[in-house]
């Protein structure tokens, strides 16, 4: 019965799909941060249904913060944050009260609550939750900017389509930032749209992976054992709905590789020891190195289909078959990408404090 991760600085969530808001809880924010409301408005827009490669519910998403901030700035104290929700068509579930949807979490819900969970638009385990995630994290990215740490994703494959990788971060993380598609090279976004818009055209749907990328971290982050920034930040990156890999640098790439070739050497530059390559994803031992932080999520297609598939009436516990009606995201990447975000920067703020202090924005680290 656990919704919160962090210890240091923590975030709670709550709220149901089509409850009446979906909301979060983040203690351990530094006091005296300028709470920017554009930039958390432009981060919540970047979640956002949109056009037709997303679901037809559109939210307002506007963000109301009930505490922990006083006169524009943050006071220390736990900040609550509510997003109502307006546009909810719950006629739309009547099915699948009985009829539990192949990869979703219907059926696991329904074995965890017993039948008491609330099962419309997926309740308590819909994306829709994931937009309180993404209001704390804008304000953990907030913190994170007072210290030069930026961090950007960019949709690394989707529906048999491939971006670019990264090349110049500092420029890519920057172009990111405003991307409402995260694509470092269109005429692959125009591609990867055209493959969701034909999935939609089939009932179906398609996965992806995302890239992320962070620059500015210090070297010196995380624990050795089980605190290790790849254990946390995986922790947080698989409670996203959907995402269903993490790797760190070559990941599983490193299979294939020998060790001359998977080690990043040391050298100095400008006074710091830096690698000539980053391969570790700026991660040794569990511990940040300095160099650039990369990971990537590999993010499942969206189980709601309208395309037929067998399942089981819970009600009479007999065989039957679905056609998911309703609305849905014909894929979930591109929207997951704010999210990913989102506890990426909660992730590095806990870890910040955990090092520096509740203080760390504004102390010289
Ligand atoms: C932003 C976002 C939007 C999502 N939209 C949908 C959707 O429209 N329909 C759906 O079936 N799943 C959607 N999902 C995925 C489900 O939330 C997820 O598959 C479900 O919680 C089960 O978790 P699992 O896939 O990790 O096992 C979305 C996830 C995210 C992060």
């Amino acid at each position: 019965m656990k919704n919160t991760f962090g210890s240091s600085v923590a975030v709670t969530v709550f709220g149901e799909s089509h409850g009446s808001a979906v909301g979060a809880v983040l203690d351990g924010l530094a006091p005296g941060l300028f709470v920017d409301e554009d930039y958390i408005r432009r981060k919540m827009q970047q979640r956002q249904a949109r056009g037709g490669i997303s679901t037809s519910r559109k939210e307002a998403d506007e963000v109301k913060i009930l505490s922990g901030v006083f006169n524009g700035r943050t006071t220390g104290t736990p900040i609550a944050l509510l997003i109502e929700n307006t546009n909810v068509k719950s006629g739309d579930y009547d099915e699948l009260r009985r009829l539990v949807r192949p990869g979703h979490a219907d059926y696991a819900a329904y074995c965890k609550y017993h039948g008491h969970q609330d099962y419309r638009g997926g309740g308590h385990f819909s994306g829709r939750v994931t937009a309180a995630l993404v209001a704390a994290g804008a304000l953990c990215r907030l913190a994170l900017r007072q210290r030069a740490i930026e961090l950007g994703s960019h949709i690394l494959r989707c529906g048999g389509v491939d971006d670019r990788g990264f090349a110049d971060l500092d420029a890519d993380i920057a172009a990111l930032d405003t991307a409402m598609f995260p694509v470092l090279d269109e005429s692959a976004g125009e591609k990867m749209r055209g493959a969701i818009l034909a999935a939609r055209e089939r009932g179906d749907s398609v996965g992806g992976v995302l890239e992320t990328a962070v620059i500015g971290l210090p070297a010196g982050l995380g624990e050795p054992w089980f605190d290790t920034v790849e254990g946390l930040l995986s922790h947080a990156l698989f409670s996203v709905g959907g995402v269903k890999g993490v790797s760190f640098g070559a990941g599983f790439d490193f299979a294939d590789m020998c060790g001359s070739a998977a080690n990043d050497p040391f050298r100095m530059e400008g006074g710091r020891v830096v690698t000539s390559s980053n391969h570790n994803g700026g991660i040794n031992g569990g511990i940040t190195n300095g160099m650039p932080l990369l990971f990537r999520c590999a993010v499942k297609p969206t189980p709601s289909i309208s395309v037929e598939q067998q399942t089981v009436d819970m009600e009479n516990g007999e065989n039957a078959v679905l056609r998911v009606h309703g609305r849905h995201d014909p894929a979930i990447v591109h929207r997951a990408r704010a999210v990913v975000e989102a506890v990426t920067a909660i992730t590095l703020c806990d870890l910040m404090a955990q090092r520096y202090g509740t203080d760390w924005p504004q102390e010289e680290v």
